[in-house]
């Protein structure tokens, strides 16, 4: 693992990544390019059971990244902040699509802030074409067999179609 020096900017991409799209990767890109590093934080238990393991998610994006030298991914448990701090990062970036993901971001980056007010949030707006793009709305259109050829990068949409055991 490389050590960050003080200068080195490293920000936080977290998620649950179930699994990676088009409109995660875009965030990734856009985040490489503006900072030294990118950690992609994927959470390992998130609430619901998801449908790609961690060792699988971890895998896809790591093929999904593997262009970028500047990205790296990692995985935790808990709080975000802990990761944040044991990564000695003080930036989280999150993508934000619609209005509706407004109210969830807003109460989780002021909840962060309270528990650690030297991490910053910042929110990047997702493209236009991405706006309407989630990990679940992907699955649901995976899991019927309809075209995801476009939203997902090309291991993703292999990966969909071995999990609903489609040909
Ligand atoms: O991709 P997601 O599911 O929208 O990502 C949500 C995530 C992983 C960023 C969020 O659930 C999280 O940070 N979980 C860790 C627990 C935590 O730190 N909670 C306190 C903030 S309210």
């Amino acid at each position: 693992m490389r050590q960050n020096s003080s200068t080195e900017k490293v920000v936080i991409y977290p998620g649950s990544f179930d699994p990676i799209t088009r409109g995660h990767l875009d965030i990734i890109e856009r985040s490489a390019a503006l900072f030294n590093r990118v950690v992609v934080g994927v959470l390992m238990n998130p609430d619901k059971a998801p449908l790609f393991s961690l060792e699988e998610r971890i895998k896809l994006i790591r093929s999904a990244v593997s262009r970028f030298d500047n990205v790296e991914v990692d995985s935790f448990n808990g709080l975000l902040i802990d990761f944040a701090r044991q990564r000695q990062s003080h930036l989280v970036v999150r993508g934000l699509r619609a209005i509706s993901d407004f109210e969830t971001e807003f109460q989780m980056s002021l909840n962060n802030k309270r528990l650690a007010p030297e991490v910053e949030t910042m929110f990047m707006m997702t493209r236009n074409e991405y706006s309407f793009l989630s990990s679940s709305v992907v699955k649901q259109i995976a899991k019927f067999n309809g075209d995801v050829s476009d939203l997902v990068p090309s291991e993703v949409e292999e990966a969909l179609k071995k999990k609903y055991a489609l040909k």
